[in-house]
């Protein structure tokens, strides 16, 4: 199977991006054709820091790495590298009604949030995406829960597409993680756990020094009552907790349930953080490691690059001819 999907190089990587996105992708690498993206591109329809986007990417490579991914096997690059993104951005834009676009749930949120740059790229954000996707005939796309929409999306551009243009492109489908598909914020566990949510706190960041961790999860918002039981709606604070750990022992929630059965809050806590530090040495460790071996990353997003490039180029040619342009 073709398999394809991608992280923006913003901000810090947190546990929600990990158990959302990252992990579902080791699965995958081994009996499927995968491409994992960083897409630059995305990142930039908000306010950002042009002078670190390089030090970004740099970064959510070291990430990929770190969590498992072996370059041997997977594609790993740079979405603005290949330059077929781009023009099949435009060229979806063609067929892509314009209400689709404005009912997205992101992109009402982040236009509300950036209320001084609501620009035109924030509006086009999911046919870029459905461009990244369907450029390389993709057929299984592994995202958080929050992204369902921009795959449908997609698979809704391609039909119409290939119904306009004659068969072209694969209709891709999403994967979602069975549980943990959405980690919650630490300090609102109303609301996703972000990489753009101004509070550090709400937050465990894959590179979190265990000290951080420790005091993150301290502060993590509960209840005032004093049972642990998972219940979503009326102890959201103590089911994330308990998601966390479940998610990082790869414990079912039933029996993580009965072992922190009429523990405290603190007891819990103390069992996620250590949980959550132990589990993280690795990406701390690789960090290091790979931190002086920037020819090293180099070398990586080349050769993905070089490899993503090839099939790109192919189907785009296709796309030209159907479309009529040259
Ligand atoms: P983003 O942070 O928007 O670049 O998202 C990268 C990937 O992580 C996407 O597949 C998201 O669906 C996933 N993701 C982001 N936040 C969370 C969260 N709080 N819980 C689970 N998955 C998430
Ligand atoms: N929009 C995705 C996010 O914020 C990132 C992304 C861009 C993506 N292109 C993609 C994910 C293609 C999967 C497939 O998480």
């Amino acid at each position: 199977m073709r398999i394809f999907s991608g992280i923006q190089p913003t901000g810090d990587l947190h546990i929600g991006n990990y158990f959302g996105a990252i992990k579902q992708w080791l699965d995958f690498q081994h009996e499927n054709e995968c491409l994992f993206c960083i897409v630059d591109l995305h990142a930039i329809t908000v306010p950002y820091d042009a002078k670190k986007l390089k030090e970004r990417i740099t970064e959510k490579t070291i990430i990929y790495l770190a969590a498992g991914l072996d370059p041997e096997k997977v594609i790993i690059f740079v979405q603005s590298r290949v330059k077929e993104h781009t023009e099949l951005a435009w060229l979806l834009n063609t067929v892509t009604p314009l209400g689709e676009l404005y009912r997205m749930t992101q992109f009402k949120d982040k236009a509300k949030k950036n209320k001084k740059n609501e620009n035109a790229g924030l509006l086009n954000y999911p046919v870029l995406m459905a461009a990244d996707i369907l450029l390389y005939d993709t057929q299984v796309v592994p995202v958080g829960e929050d992204q369902n929409q921009h795959v449908e999306l997609a698979r809704t551009i391609g039909k119409k597409f290939n119904q306009t243009f004659g068969e072209t492109f694969v209709l891709p489908k999403s994967k979602l993680p069975s549980f943990g598909a959405r980690i919650m914020s630490l300090s609102d566990p109303k609301k996703k756990m972000s990489k753009s949510d101004p509070d550090e706190k709400s937050r465990i960041s894959l590179f979190d020094s265990p000290k951080e961790i420790e005091k993150k999860i301290k502060s993590a918002v509960t209840d005032t009552q004093k049972t642990i039981k998972y219940d979503k709606e009326k102890k959201p604070g103590i089911s994330n907790l308990l998601t966390i750990y479940s998610v990082f022992s790869g414990e079912k929630m039933e029996k993580v349930e009965k072992e922190m059965k009429g523990k405290s809050y603190k007891a819990l806590k103390d069992a996620v953080s250590e949980i959550t530090i132990a589990s993280l040495e690795p990406f701390r460790r690789k960090r290091e490691e790979f931190f002086s071996r920037d020819v090293y990353i180099e070398e990586i997003l080349k050769q993905g690059e070089k490899r993503a490039r090839t099939l790109a180029e192919a189907k785009m040619g296709e796309v030209r001819k159907k479309m009529g342009i040259s």
